[in-house]
């Protein structure tokens, strides 16, 4: 298959970026509640040293993804035959994403700068954790998160109902391999 998009599949780029993003995203969903939930400190250190990395990560990749869209690669056409306000919802559940995924990395940097953690974790401070709920960021990054699950639980419900109930294919064109659908429309 081609690292680029055709008209009715995504390429192996494209693919790949969206496959890691979804697992990065749930990584940090479990870790991020996992901390927030712990009150041992040498436990949410240890979950933080991760959580924050990948979390820089899943910006980075944005980038990336946003860059590849922008200059390299054009999205596939439209699945056909389905009624406006889905075409209208799934672009609204996707630019959402770009949204909420921006302001939970900066909310979740801000946090770091704000409270002094980054050096307490990354440079081998000795002082105790901060309490992160005194910084003004943290209600930003507890919202996002609610509204990052209801975002993902929508879109991996509708790539769902696509593939299983109307049976189009959908979500075989985010997968690698051969294109399903080249026999018809070529
Ligand atoms: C897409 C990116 C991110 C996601 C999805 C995410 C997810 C989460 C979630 C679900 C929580 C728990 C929220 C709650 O209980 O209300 C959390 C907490 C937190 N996250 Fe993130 N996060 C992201 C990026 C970052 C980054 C980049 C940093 C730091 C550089 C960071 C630092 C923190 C901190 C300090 C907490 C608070 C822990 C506590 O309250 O004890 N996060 N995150």
């Amino acid at each position: 298959m081609s690292a680029k998009s055709t008209r009715t599949k995504y390429g192996s780029i494209a693919i790949t970026i969206h496959w890691i993003m979804a697992i990065l995203i749930l990584v940090l969903l479990g870790s991020g509640f996992r901390a927030a939930s712990t009150v041992v400190a040498e436990a949410k250190a240890t979950i933080l040293l991760v959580h924050a990395p990948v979390g820089i990560s899943v910006l980075v990749l944005l980038i990336l993804r946003i860059v590849w869209w922008l200059f390299f690669d054009k999205k596939p056409n439209e699945i056909g035959g389905q009624p406006r306000w889905q075409e209208v919802s799934a672009k609204a559940v996707h630019y959402s994403f770009y949204g909420v995924l921006f302001l939970m990395t900066a909310s979740g940097v801000g946090m770091f700068i704000l409270s002094g953690a980054g050096p307490i974790l990354f440079g081998g401070g000795t002082e105790a954790l901060p309490d992160f709920d005194n910084f003004a960021p943290r209600v930003p990054h507890g919202l996002g998160a609610r509204l990052l699950i209801a975002l993902v639980v929508l879109h991996a419900g509708a790539a769902l109902y696509h593939q299983f109930i109307r049976k189009d294919g959908l979500l075989s064109r985010m997968w690698f391999g051969r294109d399903q659908t080249k026999k018809e429309t070529s």
